[in-house]
């Protein structure tokens, strides 16, 4: 796991977004304590469960031992909660955890386990050249696991006091949450916490996605009315993230680095359309397009073939990563399971994203990987078909702006031929 995990960014200088510092204790390393607490671990681990879970969703406080907290911190933090003995009792229940640690300033799942500087040095990185490559084919996209390709986009920090950009939930679960059906989110945490397994976990994460959000009568936390966008956009993203963070916390103390299950990935993706659905309310959410690009694209590398490729690749043009964006689109369009009609609309989005020098390559490949998907029997039904003719049109059409005559020729010949080859 530790391979993917970006430590010490700042040595890295990246340039995207700005870093926050941390607040003195040794950042990156483990902690250094010449003196252990005295404090009563057995007491600390009742004090965790009772003052600090309900936010801190480890319950056991796995993550302030994982992400190598010395004890000032959890004492400065603790004493927020309750009272100073107290506190060392949690600080000595922390210790005596036997987790594997990182640093705290570690960005877990970053992919490739590093960041690069921006667009063109993601380019470079991945294809050795600022193109989409010619001769590139539907294998060799689909052999290129995004979990090892390095972006300029930074993951979340897991505790960051500055910011929320972080894994951290500002909130601890609503009510409203909780006492869904009747407490039924209550006795499917309670469950998974008894015996934390992956099905528990994805039952748990399901549940409370539905609280969230389809509790109308009620006032789920992210009901979102249209036209005007979510009522409550940071209880919602605070309350997503709480579900992102149990599903981080399930993959780290599991040592899991790779695809799980979808629906635990798509927690972390939603937490980016919350702030995606958001974005036109300036002010409301804090850091929103840091926050879409981040999370969007951390549910997104782990599940390529599932969301609508446009909303991350939107979130990652917002800091100019166009061919960021044009990864995200195409690498998509190759991921998506048979007979999808996505594959129309990652086209698109690619037309949409390419930088000019990049557009007519990366037209070309989608167009000859849909032709593949039409010759092995991949045909859209209506309503589905008649979009997808709007979408080959339109893709042409953000072409045009970017390609030479004599390539616009070509794709549009491309295009003639995939009408041709559809009813
Ligand atoms: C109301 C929610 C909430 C509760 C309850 C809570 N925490 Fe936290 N904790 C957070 C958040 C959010 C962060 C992330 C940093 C931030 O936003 O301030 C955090 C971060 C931390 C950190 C890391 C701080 C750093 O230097 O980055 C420690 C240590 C910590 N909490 C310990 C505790 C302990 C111990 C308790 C219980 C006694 C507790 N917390 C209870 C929300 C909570």
């Amino acid at each position: 796991m530790l391979m993917r995990a970006l430590s010490n960014p700042v040595a890295l200088g990246v340039l995207v977004f700005a870093f926050i510092g941390c607040d003195g204790d040794s950042p990156g390393g483990a902690p250094v304590d010449p003196d252990p607490p005295a404090g009563n671990a057995t007491l600390g681990a009742t004090a965790f469960v009772e003052s600090c879970a309900e936010c801190h969703s480890s319950r056991d406080a796995f993550d302030l031992a994982f992400f190598s907290f010395p004890d000032s911190t959890i004492v400065r933090r603790a004493v927020f909660h309750v009272d100073s003995a107290t506190a060392r009792d949690i600080a000595a229940h922390v210790r005596s955890l036997d987790a594997e640690t990182v640093g705290r300033g570690t960005r877990v799942f970053q992919p490739g386990g590093r960041m690069v500087v921006g667009d063109v040095a993601f380019a470079l990185e991945l294809f050795g050249t600022d193109k989409w490559p010619a001769d590139l084919t539907t294998e060799r996209l689909r052999a290129i696991d995004p979990l090892n390709v390095p972006v300029a986009v930074p993951m979340p920090l897991w505790s960051d006091e500055a910011t929320n950009r972080d894994w951290m939930p500002g909130q601890p679960l609503s009510a409203q949450v909780l006492e869904h059906g009747g407490g039924a989110v209550e006795d499917v945490l309670a469950a998974y916490y008894a015996n934390p397994e992956l099905d528990r976990l994805v039952r748990a994460v399901r549940l409370l996605r539905r609280s969230q959000r389809e509790n109308l009568d009620t006032g789920g936390v992210c009901q979102h009315v249209d036209g005007v966008g979510f009522i409550d956009p940071v209880g919602c993203f605070e309350s997503r993230r709480w579900t992102a963070n149990l599903v981080g916390q399930h993959m780290l103390r599991e040592d899991l680095d790779d695809h799980v299950h979808p629906e635990l990935h798509d927690a972390w993706w939603n937490v980016g359309n919350v702030a995606r659905r958001t974005a036109r309310r300036a002010g409301l959410l804090e850091n929103r397009e840091e926050n879409w690009a981040a999370w969007m694209y951390l549910g997104w590398m782990f599940d390529p073939g599932r969301h609508a490729s446009v909303y991350t690749g939107l979130g990652l043009a917002n800091f100019a990563l166009d061919r960021h964006a044009t990864f995200v689109a195409l690498r998509s369009q190759v991921a998506r399971p048979m007979g999808s009609s996505a594959i129309y609309n990652d086209v698109d989005s690619a037309a949409n994203f390419a930088p000019p020098h990049w557009t007519f390559e990366a037209v070309r490949f989608g167009f000859s990987h849909i032709l593949e998907r039409i010759s092995s029997g991949e045909i859209p039904r209506e309503p589905r078909l008649s979009e997808a003719k709007l979408l080959l049109d339109r893709a042409v059409n953000r072409a045009s702006r970017k390609v030479s005559d004599g390539e616009l020729t070509e794709l549009l010949q491309l295009r003639d031929e995939i009408v041709a080859a559809l009813p």
